[in-house]
């Protein structure tokens, strides 16, 4: 079982990387006033029909198949719930997919976030063929990162280029420290 709700958005990410997103958004939003955590992945892949947007959503439903139907979503669907929060997915052929999840904040059951800034930066750096965008909330403050932004001043340097890529992990520290002061999540 995933400790970590980063490594939950990893599993989530990879989904929309095998369904050949080139875009996929990242939201990360903490509301210490409605107490809640929202997590949603938006990706412009391959989309699912309402056939198999119903398998993923049920776990229960790989016990009676011989298809082999992995954990990511429903694991992902369980810890959103578990707190008493929601979860969402639509999806589209050829459109792509949405994921959301809302956590109940302050639930004794929630998972910590972990080190949401390290899998965007493994994410960045390990697709560069995949431009992200990602947007992180801290109650009234956010900060984005969009990988075409950067692709516009790099032109050619690639995204896992040494420097590129150290100066993508500094910007993902600086920017959540400046929007959260540090608060553990
Ligand atoms: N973003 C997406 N776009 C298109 N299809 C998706 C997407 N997310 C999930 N799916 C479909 O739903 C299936 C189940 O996803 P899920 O993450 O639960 O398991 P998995 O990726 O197959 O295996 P695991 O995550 O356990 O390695 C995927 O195999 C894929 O067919
Ligand atoms: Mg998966």
């Amino acid at each position: 079982m995933l400790q970590e709700l980063s490594l939950n958005v990893l599993d989530i990410v990879s989904n929309s990387i095998r369904a050949g997103a080139n875009l996929i958004e990242i939201t990360v939003e903490v509301d210490r006033e409605r107490d809640s955590l929202t997590i949603e992945i938006n990706d412009n892949g391959c989309g699912m029909t309402k056939e198999q947007l119903a398998m993923v959503e049920d776990p229960f439903y790989t016990t009676r198949t011989t298809r082999k139907i992995g954990l990511g979503v429903p694991f992902f669907k369980m810890a959103a719930l578990g707190t008493g929060g929601s979860f969402h997915i639509s999806s589209a052929p050829k459109a792509g997919t949405k994921v959301s999840a809302s956590f109940i904040l302050s639930h004794i059951d929630r998972m910590p976030l972990g080190d949401i800034n390290s899998t965007i930066h493994t994410l960045i750096t390990m697709n560069t063929q995949i431009d992200f965008v990602y947007t992180y909330k801290f109650d009234n403050k956010q900060f984005v990162l969009d990988t075409r932004q950067f692709r516009e001043i790099l032109g050619d340097i690639p995204l896992d280029n040494p420097e590129v890529s150290a100066y993508i992990k500094e910007y993902l520290e600086e920017n959540k420290n400046g929007t959260d002061d540090g608060y553990q999540i």
